[in-house]
C-alpha cells in the first residue's frame, strides 16, 4: 500500500470504538454474544498455535487494544498466567471484563492508550488490528512513531512483538520497525493470486529487538 492511500478513517478514532464496543456491551449483557473478532477465529488459532510452541506460559504478555479480550481469554484456557489486556476504549475494557467474569477467567484488563506508552514492560506484546487503526488515525505519521516507541521501551528485551495487520504487507511493516526491531518471523496466512501475483489479505509478523 503506498502511503498517501491510507488517509484518515473514522477506524482511526475513539468515538468510533467507543459507539462499537458501547453496542457490544449492550450486545452481551442481553444475549451473551462476545462481539466481533477482528480478521476471523482462523487467524486467531494461528497465533494462538505459534504462541504455544514458541512462549512459556509463565510469560508476560500484553494485548494492546484487545477489544473483547478473546486472544487472551484463549490464552488463559490455555494455562497462561501473566495476561494483560489493554485499550483506550472504556466500553471495549468493559465488555473484556464481563466476558473474563463470566468465564471465571484471571485477566488484568485497563483503559491506556498505547500512544501513551505501556504501562509495564512485557515478554510479548500483541496486537490484532491496532497498529492498523492507529495507521488511519488523523496524525498517522506521529501517531505511527508514537505507537512504535510505546513498544520499544515496553518490550523486555528478548521478547517477541507480534502483528497482525490487513493494511501492510509483511515488508512494508517491516520497513516501519526497522529502526526498533527486526522480522523473526511470519505466521504463515491465506494467498490469495491475482494477475499472477501472490499476496495476503492478512500479515502476521513476529519481530524482536534489534540488537
Ligand atoms: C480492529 S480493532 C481490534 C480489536 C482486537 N484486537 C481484535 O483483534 O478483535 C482495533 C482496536 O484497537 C483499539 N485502539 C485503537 N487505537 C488505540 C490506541 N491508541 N490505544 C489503545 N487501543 C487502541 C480500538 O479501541 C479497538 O479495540
Amino acid at each position: 500500500m503506498l502511503e498517501e492511500d491510507s488517509g484518515p478513517s473514522e477506524l482511526g478514532t475513539l468515538e468510533f470504538w467507543n459507539a462499537q464496543y458501547s453496542k457490544e456491551v449492550e450486545n452481551f449483557s442481553r444475549h451473551g454474544d462476545q462481539g466481533e473478532i477482528w480478521f476471523g477465529e482462523d487467524i486467531v488459532d494461528r497465533v494462538i498455535t505459534w504462541m504455544t510452541s514458541n512462549v512459556d506460559t509463565t510469560a508476560s504478555i500484553v494485548d494492546i487494544g484487545c477489544g473483547n479480550g478473546h486472544i487472551l481469554a484463549e490464552l488463559a484456557r490455555l494455562d497462561y498466567k501473566k495476561l494483560t489486556g489493554l485499550d483506550y476504549s472504556e466500553p471495549a475494557i468493559k465488555l473484556a471484563k464481563a466476558i473474563a467474569e463470566k468465564d471465571g477467567l484471571e485477566i488484568h484488563y485497563e483503559v491506556s492508550d498505547v500512544l501513551e506508552g505501556l504501562p509495564n514492560k512485557y515478554d510479548v506484546i500483541h496486537d490484532k488490528g491496532t497498529y492498523d487503526a492507529v495507521c488511519l488515525s488523523e496524525n498517522k505519521l506521529e501517531a505511527r512513531a508514537k505507537y512504535l516507541m510505546s513498544i520499544e521501551k515496553a518490550l523486555n528485551d528478548n521478547g517477541y512483538f507480534i502483528v497482525t495487520t490487513c493494511n501492510w504487507t509483511t515488508d512494508e511493516i517491516s520497513d516501519h520497525c526497522k529502526n526498533y526491531f527486526e522480522l523473526f518471523k511470519t505466521i504463515p496466512t491465506p494467498q490469495f493470486k491475482f494477475g499472477g501475483k501472490i499476496g495476503h489479505v492478512v500479515s502476521i509478523c513476529v519481530f524482536k529487538k534489534k540488537k
